[in-house]
């Protein structure tokens, strides 16, 4: 719906619609939708990594995420990736939303493809400090080594929070929200200070954001904002104009 809408507000002719595939399937459809004409896909979760591996070349936000969101079939079969993940979060963050990052306490719940998205526009971002907390402490210290290039910060688990005072932004970039869950970490972390962003999104709200508003935070989103503004980052890439995201999200509501 978002990109029918780009498409009409932007006076071009689109048809974009849903594939539903298993990681078996992935690539034979990958290659499928392109020999058949198709001129670009989206990529969504679980299959972001596995893309980026099928990409004959690739744009520097897909190379410093590991991962591809947006896939370009080019003249003579080459297939390039791109991540709008990143600058579409940043984007809802900073302008839509007014959030500074810069000299900021920054909290990321969660080490898995969402957190890729967005780490390393984050971090160009200049915080004052950023701590990645995981259930698993293994996949949050892997991230760090993986990103040490882009910034400095540190991997913790959800319990080491205890005592931590009120982090500026609080990020939710897991997926316990899929299961009626928010992630399990300390009330400490959430204050008056807290802007909390919730990387999901749900027509009856998320778990994330409403425990975040239960415990006192300033203000508590859900990621519809950055979910259009990535899409009009991948529409730019296919069509070379940027839609004006504004009215989207004032016609959705949202
Ligand atoms: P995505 O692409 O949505 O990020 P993912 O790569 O599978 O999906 O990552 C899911 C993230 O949510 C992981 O950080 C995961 O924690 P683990 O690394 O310990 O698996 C986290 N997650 C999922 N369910 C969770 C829950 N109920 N509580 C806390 N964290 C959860």
């Amino acid at each position: 719906m978002i990109h029918q809408l780009f498409a009409r507000q932007t006076g071009e002719d689109l048809v974009y619609e849903r594939i539903d595939v298993s990681p078996e399937d992935l690539e034979v459809t990958v290659r499928g939708f392109g020999a058949a004409g198709g001129k670009g896909l989206n990529v969504t979760a679980p299959h972001k990594q596995a893309v980026f591996e099928l990409t004959t070349e690739r744009a520097e936000a897909a190379n410093r995420a590991g991962a591809v969101n947006t896939l370009t079939f080019l003249p003579g079969g080459g297939m390039r990736g791109d991540n709008t993940d990143g600058v579409g979060f940043m984007q809802d963050l900073t302008v839509n939303h007014e959030q500074e990052i810069a000299a900021k306490r920054v909290l990321i719940l969660g080490a898995g493809g969402a957190t890729r998205g967005i780490l390393a526009p984050l971090l160009d971002a200049k915080p004052a400090e950023v701590v990645l907390a995981n259930r698993t402490l293994a996949r949050a210290n892997a991230l760090v080594e993986q990103f040490k290039e882009s910034g400095e910060f540190r991997a913790c688990e959800f319990d080491d929070l205890e005592g931590q005072d009120p982090f500026d932004l609080v990020i939710n970039a897991t997926s316990a929200g899929t299961s009626g869950e928010s992630p399990p970490f300390p009330t400490s972390c959430v204050g008056s200070v807290s802007f909390c962003y919730d990387l999901a999104y749900g027509l009856k709200g998320t778990p994330f954001v409403a425990w975040a508003r239960k415990h006192g935070a300033r203000e508590a989103v859900q990621g519809w904002g950055m979910l259009v503004e990535q899409a009009a980052e991948s529409y730019q890439i296919w069509r070379g104009m940027r839609p004006d995201t504004a009215e989207i999200l004032e016609k959705l509501k949202i």
